[in-house]
């Protein structure tokens, strides 16, 4: 149910400065993805009554990727003089009656549960702070004798004593409209980095006697900014540990949780064996006892019951039936479809064809544009010569067909059910059934053949 008391402002203006980047750093990717697309996805569930987005330089990279986006009034700032003054170029937008969440467009994985718990604090303002090992640069919470939140300050402004406090600043608030636009006409840019710091409001909200609470979670990963590529990195690797957590706990065995990615979704059913180094990307669906071999890129396909998809191969928009082998070293390119125990082999390459039941192309081919019935052979070297430089044009191989290895088949061309074609035939016109169809130079034999040699040197 959407809310309507509740809107959201996410910071997206940044560069990425301390990752030397030219993008934005929102655009920065993240299991395959814009940080941003990760965080407006979670907005998706919460249904807040509005989203302001604010972006800077680079802003047209973001609003062409995120066009399609709902609810989202996006809010230049043409000027970067700081957190406190990107919430403040939004600030006119915001409902006087609403309370506002505040995000950092950085810290993409936060989940519908935590921002609940934010909102649910009952007061004027609501920081989400975190316990950490390592504060880093990250802004530290202070708390009076009683543990009520008094300030947070910014490591570089911090002291000795404050530097060593453990519980930080994860840069999601929630605040009331009506008191957030008072604290934000207060801030200054007298501190070391000469910004308006969005951090400073909880100091003059405390200051002026309003309800100022923190809720601590335990998520760290949840709510981990992103500054720099290692940071990245290590993110990465965190989300993708529970990604393929996850997907073990369904029963997928994943032969090294440490090298699996997903990038997108997958479902998957029983008795599934995944090796090292694969990549899933987009939407994946993977049938009861699937094995994927190692060092594979399954893109946007759907994989059938006990289809094994052997070492080094990459599949993209494609459908593999049931009992079908694919590689070692086999690509599948978009509008591929392998019906039930298809095998295509080693450096075989397939585009927006289907193969019918049981057909082979074992070794070394390209079929692109081809229509191929059931029990097909397709011999080593066999290409579909589908391309003229201008269009493209379809070939249909019938059922039972043989083709031998080497074969050109230039399309538009038909090959009629149960004929063969021999070896090494170049074949230009359609083939009737049951028939052999030779498009080759006979052998030739010369006798008596001297091979060429090398003259002896005269003296
Ligand atoms: C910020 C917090 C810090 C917190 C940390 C958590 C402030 C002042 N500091 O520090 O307390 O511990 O996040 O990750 O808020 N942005 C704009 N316009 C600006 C400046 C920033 O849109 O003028 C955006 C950035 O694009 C970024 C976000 O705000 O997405 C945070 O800015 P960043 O510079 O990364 O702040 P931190 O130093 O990480
Ligand atoms: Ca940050």
């Amino acid at each position: 149910m959407p809310d309507k008391n509740i809107e959201v402002c996410i910071l997206a203006a940044g560069l990425g400065t301390r990752m030397h980047s030219s993008r934005p750093k929102v655009m920065q990717r993240l299991a395959g993805r814009p940080l941003l697309a990760h965080l407006l996805d979670t907005l998706d569930v919460l249904e807040p009554a509005k989203i302001h987005l604010v972006i800077g330089e680079g802003s047209d990279l973001i609003q062409a990727a995120f066009a399609e986006s709902k609810n989202v009034n996006w809010v230049m700032q043409t000027e970067r003089l700081g957190t406190g003054h990107a919430v403040a170029q939004a600030a006119e937008y915001f409902s006087a009656t609403s309370k506002v969440i505040i995000l950092l467009g950085d810290a993409p994985l936060i989940s519908v549960e935590t921002l609940t718990a934010l909102v649910q604090l009952d007061c004027d303002l609501g920081v989400l702070t975190v316990d950490v090992d390592d504060p880093g640069d990250y802004g530290r919470i202070i708390r009076d004798a009683q543990g009520n939140l008094t300030a947070i300050v910014e490591e570089r402004d911090a002291s000795v004593e404050q530097k060593v406090i453990r519980e930080i600043n994860t840069g999601s608030m929630v605040a009331k409209v009506s008191l957030l636009k008072q604290w934000l006409t207060s801030l200054d840019n007298k501190n070391d980095q000469k910004e308006y710091l969005l951090t400073d409001i909880v100091a003059i909200a405390a200051g002026a006697g309003c309800r100022v609470a923190a809720y601590k979670t335990p998520e760290v990963m949840e709510v981990t900014g992103i500054n720099t590529f290692e940071q990245l990195a290590s993110l990465e690797r965190e989300h993708q540990g529970r990604n393929a957590r996850n997907l073990m706990r369904q029963g997928v065995h994943i032969v090294d949780p440490s090298r699996f990615d997903l990038r997108g979704e997958v479902v998957a059913g029983k008795d599934i064996v995944i090796d090292i180094n694969v990549i899933l990307e987009g939407k994946v669906e993977l049938a009861d006892g699937v094995t994927i071999g190692a060092n594979c890129i399954i893109k946007d396909s759907k994989i059938g019951e006990n289809t094994v998809i052997k070492p080094n191969s990459v599949i993209d928009d494609a459908i593999v039936e049931a009992d079908c082998s694919v590689g070692p070293f086999a690509r599948l390119r978009p509008g591929t479809h392998l019906k039930k125990a298809v095998a295509i082999g080693n450096f075989v390459e397939v585009k927006k064809s289907t193969l019918g039941e049981g057909s082979k192309a074992s070794h070394l081919a390209y079929l692109g544009d081809a229509t191929i019935g059931t029990s097909v052979n397709i011999g080593a070297g066999t290409i579909t010569c589908n391309y003229d430089g201008v269009s493209k044009h379809e070939t249909h191989i019938e059922d039972n067909v043989f083709v031998g290895s080497n074969a050109s088949l230039v399309a538009p061309v038909t090959i009629g059910e149960g004929s063969t074609i021999a070896a090494g035939s170049t074949i230009t016109r359609d083939v009737e059934c049951h028939v052999l169809a030779v498009g080759r130079g006979r052998q030739k034999i010369i006798s008596h053949w001297q091979r060429p040699s090398a003259k002896r040197s005269e003296k």
